[in-house]
């Protein structure tokens, strides 16, 4: 009678995609809890490369349960296009995959105001994926918002041509922004009629059965914490509850029901679109970064910013959520590197602190830094971590140690099998 939660401690890309598919085989089902298709999750197996957006990483687990939680928000057209991507490899969509009635859809109008209020403000935007997803929570919180559910309902068309009455209203107030609605109006509404054809849901009801009959859960997160629209850096955030409670909200199920909370980040960190970044890197040592860890946006193929870990931030993430096992990405990127570097504090306004300030823009936060050795050795073979490097080791040890949570699976490839389990974990019933 227990969800575990797997989520992004950074600002996202962490590598969620690739650890959910591994830990699937624990579990009878994945549940996507909030965002959209700003998510670009990447999995990698048997020579293939995926990149899911909207649908949970479990859906190549033929066993497997795929649900697409009420805290989601769709946009049919994307949906669709990454279902029509499944079919390929022949994944039984109507078999692994359901769909919440009460997530909400993503209008074309919805991208429209993205694009529309991204440019207005200039270089001070916020570097969204330009996906909808801001505007369609605002009609969410807003009681406007469309959902899976009204699309079975007879007076669909109505109510999609009111909120897009809406939208117009406040499109016209953008006198710089041109657009043509019907031209994407026709691929939406056939979108629609595809997502007809799928196994929609009443989710909440779903998931209780589900605890009931003693079924193994886990809930996917999207974005990262440092994204999660109240304890991210806002503004530079997206519009949903990142952290671990956005998986009660976003999926119906009790907080009591949430047993692990797996916490995945980076080896270092990045960051693709604004905001403050403090341990961000400008010279060469962040372009290696970018080079070695193909830092480049799974949904936008934008630059990834790099920089090294940064503790307060880790630490404020594991708070948040409540982490009890850490995941560590992309080790294998820092082989080759002399020295290593963690931030451990910040000089904030002339002091030392040690934690996530209010605010955290480049001219009032200077990260301080503990270096520690580098390893040389290629550990994309590795398979038993006591025959990783012995400054691998003690990088992790550190971080185990500064972090206070155990470090339980390190990661050393794009591959499912280039993932090195230190202790084995079970799903929680
Ligand atoms: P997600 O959004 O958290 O699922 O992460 P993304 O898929 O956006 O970005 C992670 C990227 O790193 C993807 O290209 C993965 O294939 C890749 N990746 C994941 N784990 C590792 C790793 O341990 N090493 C390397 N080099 N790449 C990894
Ligand atoms: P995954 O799940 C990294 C970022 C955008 C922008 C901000 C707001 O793959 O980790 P939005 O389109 O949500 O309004 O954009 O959030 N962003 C992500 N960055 N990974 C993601 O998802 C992201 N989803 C949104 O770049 O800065
Ligand atoms: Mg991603």
């Amino acid at each position: 009678m227990a969800v575990d939660v797997l989520l992004g401690l950074q600002w996202g890309d962490e590598g969620k995609g690739k650890i959910v598919d591994v830990l699937t085989r624990n579990y009878d089902i994945i549940a996507r809890f909030q965002g959209g298709p700003n998510a670009g999750h990447t999995l990698e197996f048997e020579g293939h490369k995926h990149v899911l957006h909207t649908i949970p990483s479990g859906v190549f687990h033929p066993e497997s349960s795929n649900v697409i939680g009420n805290g989601v928000v769709i946009d049919p057209v994307i949906f669709k296009k990454e279902i029509d991507n499944l079919k390929v490899h022949n994944v039984d969509v109507n078999k692994v995959l359901k769909i919440s009635r009460k997530a909400h859809l993503i209008l074309p109008s919805h991208r429209l105001l993205d694009a529309a209020s991204e440019a207005a403000k200039g270089k001070n935007k916020i570097g969204s994926t330009l996906k909808g997803i801001g505007p369609t929570y605002m009609d969410k919180t807003g009681r406007n918002g469309l959902r899976v559910g009204d699309i079975e309902q007879d007076d669909f068309k109505e109510r999609y041509d009111a909120l897009v009455a809406k939208h117009e209203q406040i499109l016209m107030h953008y006198t710089d922004f041109e657009y043509d609605l019907k031209s994407i109006e026709d691929e939406w509404f056939a979108a629609i009629d595809f997502l007809r054809s799928l196994t929609l849901i009443d989710s909440e009801h779903f998931m209780h059965k589900s605890l009931r009959e003693g079924k193994t859960i886990l809930a996917e997160g999207a974005q990262g914490s440092l994204l999660d629209i109240d304890f991210g850096s806002y503004p530079f955030v997206t519009s949903s509850t990142t952290t671990c409670a956005g998986s009660c909200t976003g999926l119906g199920i009790a907080p009591n029901k949430i047993r692990k909370v797996f916490g995945i980040f980076k080896a270092y960190c990045t960051r693709v679109g604004s905001g403050p970044f403090p341990t961000e890197l400008f010279d060469e040592t962040g372009k290696e970064l970018r080079a070695k860890g193909n830092e480049f946006g799974a949904t936008t193929g934008r630059e990834r910013r790099c920089g090294w870990l940064d503790l307060p931030a880790l630490k404020y993430a594991i708070d948040v959520n409540g982490v009890t096992n850490l995941i560590m990405m992309k080790s294998d990127v820092l082989s080759g590197f002399p020295t290593i570097k963690v931030c451990t504090a910040y000089r904030y306004k002339g002091t030392e602190i040690d934690y996530l300030p209010y605010r955290t823009d480049e001219n009032l936060v200077e990260p301080i830094y503990t270096e520690l050795p580098g390893w040389n050795e290629d550990i994309t073979k590795l398979e038993n971590f006591d025959d990783a490097p012995q400054n691998l080791k003690d990088y992790v040890a550190y971080l185990q140690e500064e972090l206070g949570v155990p470090i339980t699976i390190v990661s050393v490839g794009p591959d499912r099998k280039q993932t090195i389990v230190l202790e084995e974990t079970t799903a929680s019933v």
